[in-house]
């Protein structure tokens, strides 16, 4: 009964390592590129139309990146991808998502592989390095405002089942952390010098978060469940657990 209750548990784990955080890079530049032009719209009516080329710039460097890097833990795959971002994209996105990737890479510090508790740890730092960064609280109308909503989603999956319903369940509230920014007033970054008339317009930035989160869940599922070769000292259920 207990071996097979194990069997099951290793069938429906899934895992995260290098080569999921390498796709999930991947995903998102992918996803951030398709949809540059509409971030860049967004940013045109309330701000300075430049936030899908910034993201699309900041990707295209990060892909170039990665394939310099062979062989590394995800966590440094992901503090090279921040510190791409902060050397290569200007503005308030620059060092905003630079800070982001690069917290989440050293909560994530130099393991080969984890499960939902890691990475809920590493999206924590991610807004907590933003809210050092831009002291941006939710309801300012930022991409705090899909990444609070994206957490606290994650974080109640990561409670009550597995990682394919965090990742869905922080994706869904994300997007709609990101569409109820429409009816707010910018209170931070270039949208609040627009103060009442950035009303009715939705945030560039909440959506590149929910673009983000998207492309984890696209990472997470596409990753086979698997077992560890026999010769691995840890099992994954330990890996699961952390
Ligand atoms: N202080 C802040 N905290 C969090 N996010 C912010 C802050 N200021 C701006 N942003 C985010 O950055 C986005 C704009 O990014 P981008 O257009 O690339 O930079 P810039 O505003 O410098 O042109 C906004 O839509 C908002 O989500
Ligand atoms: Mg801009």
């Amino acid at each position: 009964m207990a071996a097979s209750t194990t069997t099951h548990l290793w069938r429906e784990s899934r895992i995260v390592d290098a080569a999921c955080v390498r796709r999930w890079l991947e995903v998102a530049a992918a996803r951030i590129e398709s949809e540059r032009h509409y971030l860049t719209q967004l940013d045109a009516a309330i701000g300075d139309a430049d936030h899908g080329i910034n993201m699309h710039r900041g990707f295209s460097a990060v892909l170039t990146r990665l394939s310099t890097l062979d062989g590394v833990s995800p966590g440094e795959l992901l503090t090279q991808a921040g510190r791409t971002f902060v050397s290569i994209v200007g503005g308030a996105a620059g060092p905003l998502y630079g800070t982001a990737f690069v917290q989440a890479g050293q909560a994530l510090g130099a393991d080969g592989a984890f499960g939902p508790k890691r990475l809920l740890e590493a999206i924590r730092a991610s807004l907590r390095g933003v809210q050092r960064v831009g002291a941006a609280v939710e309801g300012d109308k930022t991409m705090v405002d899909a990444l609070v909503p994206g957490l606290a989603a994650f974080e109640a999956g990561v409670r009550h089942g597995t990682l394919e319903g965090a990742v869905r369940g922080a994706r869904v509230a994300a997007m709609d952390g990101a569409r109820a920014t429409v009816p707010l007033q910018a209170r931070k970054g270039r949208a609040s010098y627009l103060g009442p008339r950035s009303v009715g317009h939705q945030d560039p930035g909440a959506t590149s978060t929910a673009l983000l989160f998207a492309a984890l869940e696209d990472a997470v599922l596409a990753q086979r469940s698997h077992r560890l070769p026999a010769d691995q000292p840890i099992s994954l259920g330990e890996i699961y657990d952390r």
